[in-house]
């Protein structure tokens, strides 16, 4: 079995439903909430900048319109991530990778860093996402160009293969990208296959885990790591 040194809960997009996702300001809740792990979604800004988003386009998550991957970081860091969520967020912003890594490392916090390129940018995404983390943090994708991309970037930073829907090559794909781990939906997994995952010597994130009976079961199952938004009932010390 790989080593993994990440704990047994991680907050959702920093802090799950409890604050604007995947700003400085929503790990600042994660860690007031006592966990010490987050997730979050990185890509590439039109002039190369790896931030945080996890939509193709900004609507959703600021009071901008448009798709981010034409968008300059100048024009993505002066809209407002935080107001569609609550007034008192107004001044958050997508922040960049390098904050966010300065953020964790002052709060003690670990990081999966899901790989999130915008769409025809998942090679490049790959490699700049791979050169800016750091040791310690997890590496994930949706993308397996991505990942891959990621691996010849930087080999020896953690790799977790994400999955939607667990495929039946789940075993190449993650030996192809030397995987200490297999990211899934949780309602993709069952006893079985998570006894199979753990057998292939992989450790087992499961997502986006809002149910506490639920998470009983996965880890009960065996898995390693629940991703979950309810950072307030499923708290850093759920399973201890
Ligand atoms: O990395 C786990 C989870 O975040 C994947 O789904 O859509 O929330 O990024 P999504
Ligand atoms: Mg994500």
């Amino acid at each position: 079995m790989k080593t993994w040194p990440y704990p047994a809960v991680v907050a959702h997009r920093g802090g799950g439903k409890l604050a604007p996702e995947n700003t400085l300001e929503a790990i600042d809740v994660g860690a007031r909430f006592g966990h010490k792990m987050i997730e979050f979604d990185a890509k590439l800004s039109a002039d190369n900048v790896v931030f945080l988003l996890h939509d193709d386009n900004v609507d959703r998550t600021s009071n901008g319109h448009g798709a981010a991957k034409s968008m300059s970081y100048a024009q993505l860091s002066s809209l407002d991530a935080g107001s569609w969520f609550g007034q008192e967020f107004a001044d958050a912003r997508m922040p960049t990778l390098t904050q966010v890594h300065a953020r964790c490392d002052a709060l003690g916090m670990m990081a999966n860093i899901e790989i999130k390129p915008c769409p025809g940018r998942e090679k490049e995404t790959g490699t700049l996402v791979a050169r800016e983390a750091w040791s310690g943090a997890l590496l994930s994708s949706f993308s397996y160009e991505a990942l891959e991309a990621a691996r010849d970037e930087a080999p020896t930073i953690n790799r977790g293969m994400l999955y939607e829907h667990v495929p039946d090559d789940w075993r190449a794909q993650t030996a192809a990208l030397s995987c200490v781990s297999l990211h899934a939906d949780h309602r993709d997994l069952n006893e079985r296959l998570v006894k199979e995952i753990k057998g292939a010597g992989l450790r087992i994130l499961a997502y986006t885990v809002n149910e506490p009976e639920r998470a009983q079961l996965l880890a009960q199952w065996g898995v390693d790591a629940i991703c979950t938004d309810r950072i307030d009932i499923i708290g850093a010390d759920f399973f201890a």
